[in-house]
């Protein structure tokens, strides 16, 4: 299975709305298949030459409703502000305890399935700890993250309840200040 933007659907599709359900472990083979997929999207995306040749728009996550598939597996790939890159590609990802403290992206999020501009703040929770079966490491993990890290894993959790990242946006005022938010660059 090999997936390009074609693949992907924009936000003028009601199914991007919709929940996703939980999925069953052991993963199944066809499982296995779409989420190894959705990583080597995400990895292949940033590289310019693979990025033009195959037709895909550049992004540090991907969730499986936004193939339309209404499953909780999440793809994520990024290099931190370590330079470290990092690489999950999760099963049944669940939030269970985050900082009070704030964080966002100074130049605002972007998503695969939105096409068009939405400026404004999307605040996010700082730190959050997710449980999730990981199939890159093939076990349940616990995984502490903060920072970007923190941002990108809940934008695509917020996939799998069909929310989309300016649904976060004030609508009166979208760069409304938080004093104590961290300002991710
Ligand atoms: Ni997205």
């Amino acid at each position: 299975m090999k997936l390009n933007y074609q693949n992907i659907i924009k936000d003028d599709n009601s199914l991007l709305r919709e929940k996703s359900e939980p999925v069953a472990l052991p993963l199944s083979a066809e499982n296995q298949e779409l989420l190894t997929a959705m990583l080597t999207y995400v990895k292949d995306s940033v590289d310019p030459q693979k990025s033009q040749e195959e037709d895909l728009r550049p992004a540090v996550g991907i969730a499986a409703i936004q193939l339309g598939i209404r499953k909780q597996m999440i793809a994520v790939a990024i290099q931190d502000e370590n330079g470290d890159f990092l690489e999950y590609a999760l099963v049944n990802p669940k939030i269970i305890s985050h900082s009070v403290q704030n964080s966002y992206l100074k130049n605002g999020e972007g998503c695969l399935s939105v096409e068009n501009m939405h400026e404004g703040y999307v605040y996010r929770h700082a730190r959050i700890t997710v449980k999730a079966y990981d199939l890159l490491q093939e076990k349940e993990i616990t995984l502490r993250a903060k920072d970007y890290l923190a941002i990108v894993l809940q934008h695509e959790i917020d996939h799998l309840s069909g929310t989309l990242y300016y649904d976060h946006i004030d609508k009166t005022n979208p760069f409304k200040e938080d004093p104590e938010a961290v300002v991710i660059e």
